[in-house]
Protein backbone atom coordinates (compact mmCIF):
# COMPACT_ATOMS: atom_id res chain seq x y z
CA UNK A 1 0.00 0.00 0.00
CA UNK A 2 2.09 2.51 -1.24
CA UNK A 3 0.14 5.60 -0.76
CA UNK A 4 -0.53 4.77 2.96
CA UNK A 5 2.76 6.43 5.96
CA UNK A 6 2.42 4.78 9.05
CA UNK A 7 0.68 2.11 7.48
CA UNK A 8 -2.60 0.14 9.67
CA UNK A 9 -4.81 -1.93 8.07
CA UNK A 10 -7.62 0.31 8.46
CA UNK A 11 -6.09 3.51 6.45
CA UNK A 12 -5.53 0.92 4.27
CA UNK A 13 -9.36 0.58 3.86
CA UNK A 14 -10.16 4.13 3.75
CA UNK A 15 -7.05 4.95 1.05
CA UNK A 16 -9.11 2.16 -1.28
CA UNK A 17 -12.40 3.17 -0.40
CA UNK A 18 -11.17 6.80 -1.82
CA UNK A 19 -9.32 5.47 -4.90
CA UNK A 20 -12.69 4.47 -5.87
CA UNK A 21 -14.80 6.69 -8.32
CA UNK A 22 -17.18 9.43 -7.21
CA UNK A 23 -20.56 8.52 -6.91
CA UNK A 24 -22.51 5.84 -4.56
CA UNK A 25 -19.10 4.35 -4.05
CA UNK A 26 -17.73 6.10 -0.70
CA UNK A 27 -18.55 3.42 1.24
CA UNK A 28 -17.80 0.09 -0.63
CA UNK A 29 -14.73 -2.02 1.25
CA UNK A 30 -12.66 -3.56 -1.36
CA UNK A 31 -11.98 -6.49 1.29
CA UNK A 32 -15.13 -7.46 2.03
CA UNK A 33 -15.65 -7.47 -2.26
CA UNK A 34 -12.32 -9.86 -2.61
CA UNK A 35 -14.43 -12.61 -0.02
CA UNK A 36 -17.04 -12.00 -2.38
CA UNK A 37 -15.34 -12.82 -4.65
CA UNK A 38 -13.03 -15.71 -3.38
CA UNK A 39 -16.39 -17.32 -2.58
CA UNK A 40 -18.55 -16.67 -5.15
CA UNK A 41 -16.81 -16.00 -8.34
CA UNK A 42 -13.08 -17.92 -7.99
CA UNK A 43 -14.81 -21.10 -9.24
CA UNK A 44 -14.71 -19.98 -12.84
CA UNK A 45 -12.97 -16.23 -12.92
CA UNK A 46 -9.63 -15.48 -11.75
CA UNK A 47 -9.60 -13.01 -8.99
CA UNK A 48 -6.44 -12.27 -8.19
CA UNK A 49 -2.93 -12.62 -9.02
CA UNK A 50 -1.38 -15.99 -8.34
CA UNK A 51 -4.96 -17.52 -8.20
CA UNK A 52 -3.84 -21.07 -10.29
CA UNK A 53 -7.52 -22.67 -11.18
CA UNK A 54 -10.48 -21.00 -12.97
CA UNK A 55 -11.76 -21.69 -16.73
CA UNK A 56 -9.88 -20.24 -18.76
CA UNK A 57 -12.66 -19.24 -21.70
CA UNK A 58 -13.59 -16.34 -18.66
CA UNK A 59 -12.11 -12.55 -18.00
CA UNK A 60 -9.49 -12.34 -15.35
CA UNK A 61 -11.07 -9.48 -12.53
CA UNK A 62 -7.86 -7.82 -13.55
CA UNK A 63 -8.99 -7.61 -17.11
CA UNK A 64 -12.66 -6.64 -16.75
CA UNK A 65 -11.15 -4.07 -14.15
CA UNK A 66 -8.85 -2.24 -16.92
CA UNK A 67 -11.82 -2.58 -19.58
CA UNK A 68 -13.39 -0.04 -17.77
CA UNK A 69 -17.07 -1.35 -18.00
CA UNK A 70 -17.89 -2.17 -14.91
CA UNK A 71 -19.46 0.39 -12.05
CA UNK A 72 -21.75 -0.38 -9.70
CA UNK A 73 -24.43 0.19 -11.88
CA UNK A 74 -23.09 -1.50 -14.99
CA UNK A 75 -22.30 -4.44 -13.01
CA UNK A 76 -25.13 -4.64 -10.54
CA UNK A 77 -27.56 -5.14 -14.43
CA UNK A 78 -24.95 -7.39 -15.55
CA UNK A 79 -25.20 -9.97 -12.24
CA UNK A 80 -28.72 -9.73 -12.03
CA UNK A 81 -29.64 -10.47 -15.65
CA UNK A 82 -28.80 -13.83 -16.01
CA UNK A 83 -30.08 -14.09 -19.57
CA UNK A 84 -27.27 -11.98 -20.41
CA UNK A 85 -24.71 -13.92 -19.49
CA UNK A 86 -24.04 -17.43 -19.21
CA UNK A 87 -23.22 -16.48 -15.24
CA UNK A 88 -25.45 -17.92 -12.58
CA UNK A 89 -27.70 -15.42 -10.84
CA UNK A 90 -26.34 -15.15 -7.59
CA UNK A 91 -29.01 -12.55 -5.99
CA UNK A 92 -25.77 -10.57 -4.71
CA UNK A 93 -27.39 -7.06 -2.70
CA UNK A 94 -26.42 -3.71 -3.74
CA UNK A 95 -23.74 -3.64 -1.15
CA UNK A 96 -22.28 -6.65 -1.97
CA UNK A 97 -21.70 -5.37 -5.57
CA UNK A 98 -20.55 -2.32 -4.73
CA UNK A 99 -17.51 -3.86 -2.09
CA UNK A 100 -17.07 -6.39 -5.54
CA UNK A 101 -16.61 -3.43 -7.94
CA UNK A 102 -14.13 -1.53 -5.13
CA UNK A 103 -12.37 -4.51 -5.56
CA UNK A 104 -12.40 -5.15 -9.36
CA UNK A 105 -10.87 -1.95 -9.59
CA UNK A 106 -7.89 -2.89 -7.36
CA UNK A 107 -7.22 -5.69 -9.41
CA UNK A 108 -7.19 -3.34 -12.30
CA UNK A 109 -3.89 -1.48 -11.50
C1 LIG B 1 -20.18 -20.46 -13.33
C2 LIG B 1 -19.06 -19.64 -13.74
C3 LIG B 1 -19.04 -18.17 -13.32
C4 LIG B 1 -19.15 -17.65 -12.06
C5 LIG B 1 -19.38 -18.38 -10.74
C6 LIG B 1 -18.99 -16.20 -12.21
N1 LIG B 1 -18.79 -15.89 -13.54
FE1 LIG B 1 -18.51 -14.01 -14.29
N2 LIG B 1 -18.34 -14.78 -16.18
C7 LIG B 1 -18.46 -16.12 -16.50
C8 LIG B 1 -18.34 -16.28 -17.94
C9 LIG B 1 -18.43 -17.61 -18.69
C10 LIG B 1 -18.12 -14.97 -18.46
C11 LIG B 1 -17.89 -14.58 -19.92
C12 LIG B 1 -19.10 -14.74 -20.73
C13 LIG B 1 -20.25 -13.91 -20.29
O1 LIG B 1 -20.20 -12.68 -20.46
O2 LIG B 1 -21.21 -14.50 -19.80
C14 LIG B 1 -18.14 -14.06 -17.33
C15 LIG B 1 -17.99 -12.70 -17.44
C16 LIG B 1 -18.04 -11.80 -16.38
C17 LIG B 1 -17.89 -10.36 -16.49
C18 LIG B 1 -17.54 -9.59 -17.76
C19 LIG B 1 -18.61 -9.41 -18.72
C20 LIG B 1 -18.15 -8.62 -19.91
O3 LIG B 1 -19.00 -8.38 -20.72
O4 LIG B 1 -16.97 -8.23 -20.00
C21 LIG B 1 -18.04 -9.83 -15.24
C22 LIG B 1 -18.00 -8.36 -14.85
C23 LIG B 1 -18.24 -10.94 -14.34
N3 LIG B 1 -18.25 -12.12 -15.05
C24 LIG B 1 -18.38 -10.80 -12.98
C25 LIG B 1 -18.55 -11.88 -12.10
C26 LIG B 1 -18.65 -11.74 -10.66
C27 LIG B 1 -18.54 -10.41 -9.92
C28 LIG B 1 -18.83 -12.99 -10.15
C29 LIG B 1 -19.03 -13.40 -8.68
C30 LIG B 1 -20.05 -12.67 -7.97
C31 LIG B 1 -18.84 -13.92 -11.27
N4 LIG B 1 -18.66 -13.21 -12.42
C32 LIG B 1 -19.02 -15.30 -11.14
C33 LIG B 1 -18.64 -17.17 -15.63
C34 LIG B 1 -18.81 -17.07 -14.25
Amino acid sequence: MATTRGCSAYLGVVAVALLAPAGGAASADSAKGQRIAERWCAECHVVAPGQRRASDAVPTFAQIGRSGRFNEATLAAFLGDPHRSRMPDLSLTRSEIADLVAYIERQAR
